[in-house]
């Protein structure tokens, strides 16, 4: 009797915890410190910080400055971000330096007089810039918690600035294909206006020259004085809102995660401004009543299940999230046990629910898939997740020739018109609309996983709106299916955002029998639009406290470590 009480204990305790590490790591295993990023250069540079000595939080500043010079696309000092951090000790924080709205922007200031969204205005030169956060973002984390002088941070980067950075061959692509519309919106002897090929080098003394002034005077460098006059005037030239007294003004914002449990896991997550946090507890709380590992990876159940939560989320992320400090964001319902099981109650496995059928109907989004992120973790067990963009693919194209850098066109994140669609297709919601000095509603979600207690993975990935999919499909992947960190950031991935109701699956990646199965059930595929969704580059810890890098094969992107 009591050996039998022993086998049931045994396969009670079996049956309701997952198994650690069914699956041999296929991506970069080092002991003690690792960076990934969406550039060798950047994920080099970071690991080295660590190795002089410095911790996580010192690696996040050169990592995310290094971006800034190698991966022009959304590495960025003219745009912002968001970073959550876990500290050796458990302690979790976030930190939002996302861009502000002009204090000269109001509501309409992309309507013209009829009404209408005047096209590009939110999204090309000038108009489209919010004030930047990153730099002040960098020193927050510099200040708070970093261990080695600046100067030993930036020098190295200020060289790869001088030295310059070899174009890749993905690179070159983007760099053509967007070459007419830098000209477009800069003129003919911008320096991006050259045409380059893989394999040329790009030096960037004027990048370099405003590294130098941040490194002696700090955050005031970039937003007061010589630089911050020089950003002002020339944004202003182009139509732009942003002003000397906009820059003096911005700080980035500590902020409280989003923190919630699922199964044996804790996630730690983006806090509004990003509905990040938001969005996937509420995803991962409607799918924890599901016995998903047995479903299987990517298998028409777990595809179902996830969509009907994806669905619901983003149905209410769309309608109830903006700036906290604009918008009462009702979170004690949002997050509510009994809301979120009430929500998937009219849920079948037997039949897609229609879009229109969840509330809040007149509202969808549509980002740009344009950001870029990093994860750290050091010799000493801190972890850092960050997410940083200029939104779309360089930003608004206005390139400061003279400090050498691109500015954000994050004002497009806002709703210009609430229940009207713009050049994107985009529809937002009141909560998201312009008001002077608030940040637009962001997708971007750097993640931290805890499992008993002790760090266990740190993620995160661009892709506009898909971000929140693909990183809570990459820590279901891992968690209930099994996958290595590497395998589970290359495993394809799908995407549902309650409108337009729609699934998009990534290319190759999923059997025609799963599609035709679920077009039965009544869903509507979009087989049209097959793009990448997301850049996923993630660290797992092992059971033996080594670390496996995820650094996804869409991108350029490098794990580096030792
Ligand atoms: N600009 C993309 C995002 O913030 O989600």
């Amino acid at each position: 009797m009591r050996k039998l009480l022993y086998v049931f204990i045994v396969v009670l305790i079996f049956t309701n915890c997952k198994q650690e590490e069914a699956t041999v790591p296929t991506g970069l295993v080092t002991e003690k410190a690792m960076v990934v990023s969406a550039r060798e250069e950047a994920s080099k540079i970071g690991t080295e910080i660590i190795k002089k000595g410095g911790n996580a939080f010192d690696a996040m500043v050169a990592t995310e400055l290094s971006l800034a010079v190698a991966y022009p696309f959304a590495g960025n000092l003219g745009g912002g971000g968001f970073m959550v951090y876990r500290k050796n000790n458990g302690e979790v924080g976030a930190l939002d330096y996302r861009e502000k709205a002009p204090l000269a922007a109001h509501k309409d200031m992309y309507l013209d007089s009829l009404g209408n969204v005047i096209p590009k205005m939110s999204t090309s030169g000038g108009t489209a810039s919010g004030v930047p956060g990153t730099v002040a973002g960098v020193m927050a984390v510099h200040e708070k918690f970093g261990k080695l002088p600046l100067n030993d941070i930036m020098e190295p980067i200020i060289a790869l600035a001088k030295k310059g950075v070899v174009v890749t061959k993905k690179q070159a692509k983007r760099l053509k294909g967007t070459r007419n519309r830098f000209i477009e919106v800069n003129g003919e002897s911008t320096k991006f206006g050259q045409l380059f090929k893989e394999g040329d080098t790009i030096k960037y003394p004027e990048l370099a020259k405003t590294l130098e002034i941040i490194m002696t005077e700090g955050k005031d460098g970039f937003y007061k004085g010589e630089v911050a006059q020089k950003l002002a005037t020339y944004i202003q030239e182009h139509g732009g809102l942003i002003t000397e007294e906009d820059m003096a003004k911005y700080e980035a914002k500590w902020r409280d995660p989003i923190v919630f449990d699922y199964k044996e896991l804790k996630i730690i997550s983006m806090s509004p401004p990003s509905s990040g946090g938001v969005t996937m507890n509420q995803i991962f709380k409607m799918m924890e009543p599901y016995d998903v590992a047995k479903f299987g990876h990517n298998s028409a159940q777990t595809v179902h299940l996830f969509t009907e939560a994806s669905r619901r989320a983003y149905a209410d992320r769309n309608y109830y999230l903006g700036d906290p400090d604009f918008v009462d964001i009702p979170y004690d319902m949002l997050l509510n046990d009994k809301y979120l099981k009430d929500r998937m109650s009219n849920f079948s496995f037997d039949k897609a629910t229609l879009s229109s059928e969840v509330s809040h109907g007149d509202v969808q989004i549509y980002e740009s898939m344009e950001t870029t992120h990093y994860s750290i973790v050091d010799n000493e067990g801190n972890a850092v997740s960050a997410t940083t963009t200029l939104n779309g693919g360089y930003g608004s194209k206005l390139y400061i020739e003279e400090l050498g850098f691109f500015m954000n066109n994050e004002m497009d994140d806002f709703s210009s018109k609430p229940g009207v669609s713009n050049m994107f297709g985009l529809i937002g919601a009141e909560a998201n609309s312009i008001a002077p000095e608030k940040r637009m509603l962001s997708s971007m979600s750097p993640t931290i996983v805890e499992k008993d207690d002790k760090l266990y993975m740190v993620v995160g990935t661009p892709g506009g709106s898909t971000i929140i999919t693909a990183v809570a499909q990459t820590i279901l992947d891992v968690y209930e299916f099994n996958l290595s960190m590497q395998d589970a950031v290359n495993a394809p991935r799908f995407h549902h955002q309650w409108l337009p109701d729609q699934i998009i699956f990534e290319p190759d990646g999923f059997s025609s029998d799963l599609i035709e199965g679920l077009k039965s059930k009544g869903y509507i595929i979009n087989e049209k639009r097959t793009p990448i969704i997301g850049k996923v580059d993630a660290i797992r810890v092992l059971s033996n406290g080594h670390l496996e890098g995820g650094a996804d094969k869409r991108g350029d992107d490098s794990a580096f470590g030792f």
